[in-house]
């Protein structure tokens, strides 16, 4: 048998092959992991993998002349945001809304993106009334208290056809909804009822996989 060991160890080596190195082992707690360590441009952009291929398409497909992107952190995301418009030669602003201006530096030359630091809760929607076109990204602090606020107050202004893209349901997943007070599946389960202009995008949400995204439930298309 150790000899059976040593000339199978001496084959692997000599050939490249190893059992071990061919075994494939990911979940969304692996995914979410590895989401945390994703920059763009060298900044840090916190969205799941699948979820960038999704966003990609929405934007190429809705062509929004605003974005709202509720949670700018380091501003990561606005920035792929704004090169994607760009790409896509979409004429029009980036709303991005923190409670700090950690982003200032690194969206720095994108005039495209405006930074809001006062919180959504401070954010006027008398600005979003010379746009045609509006998707809205919740990503803020994902506790439920938060995400249905904002998504309450953001529902009008996205308009028809578009998307309110609520992120981060993954929690419940794992395990970190409880800190959360339900997070934001907590608050959808809530919300779609009292909103039937919605409906959940499952184009987006099973694309790879049912709910095989950190936005569990949360491509939520404008019906009228
Ligand atoms: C998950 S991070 C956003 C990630 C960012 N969109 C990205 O892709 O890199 C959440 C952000 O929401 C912000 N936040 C928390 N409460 C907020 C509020 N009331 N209004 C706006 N932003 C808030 C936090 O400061 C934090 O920067």
């Amino acid at each position: 048998m150790k000899l059976f060991k040593l000339l199978l160890k001496y084959f692997n080596y000599k050939f490249g092959i190893s059992p071990k190195d061919e075994y494939v082992s990911f979940d969304s707690q692996s995914v979410y992991y590895g989401h945390i360590k994703i920059k763009y441009k060298g900044i840090q952009a916190i969205r799941c993998p699948f979820d960038y291929v999704m966003y990609q398409m929405i934007i190429s497909e809705v062509k929004p002349d605003l974005i709202i992107e509720i949670g700018t952190n380091q501003g990561g995301s606005a920035v792929y945001f704004s090169d994607l418009m760009d790409a896509l030669k979409i004429d029009g602003e980036i709303h991005s809304i923190d409670i700090n201006n950690d982003a200032k530096e690194n969206v720095q030359g994108y005039s495209k993106i405006h930074l809001f630091t006062d919180g959504w809760e401070n954010y006027d929607l008398e600005l979003t009334k010379k746009f045609k076109t509006i998707l809205v990204i919740e990503d803020a602090a994902h506790t439920y208290e938060c995400t249905l606020g904002a998504i309450n107050k953001f529902a009008s202004v996205v308009t028809p056809g578009s998307y309110l893209i609520v992120e981060d349901g993954i929690v419940s997943d794992i395990n970190m909804s409880k800190d959360l007070n339900g997070g934001p599946l907590r608050s959808l389960r809530e919300f779609l009822p009292q909103h039937p202009e919605f409906e959940v995008d499952r184009r987006w949400c099973d694309m790879f996989g049912k709910n095989a995204t950190f936005n569990v439930n949360g491509y939520l298309k404008k019906l009228n």
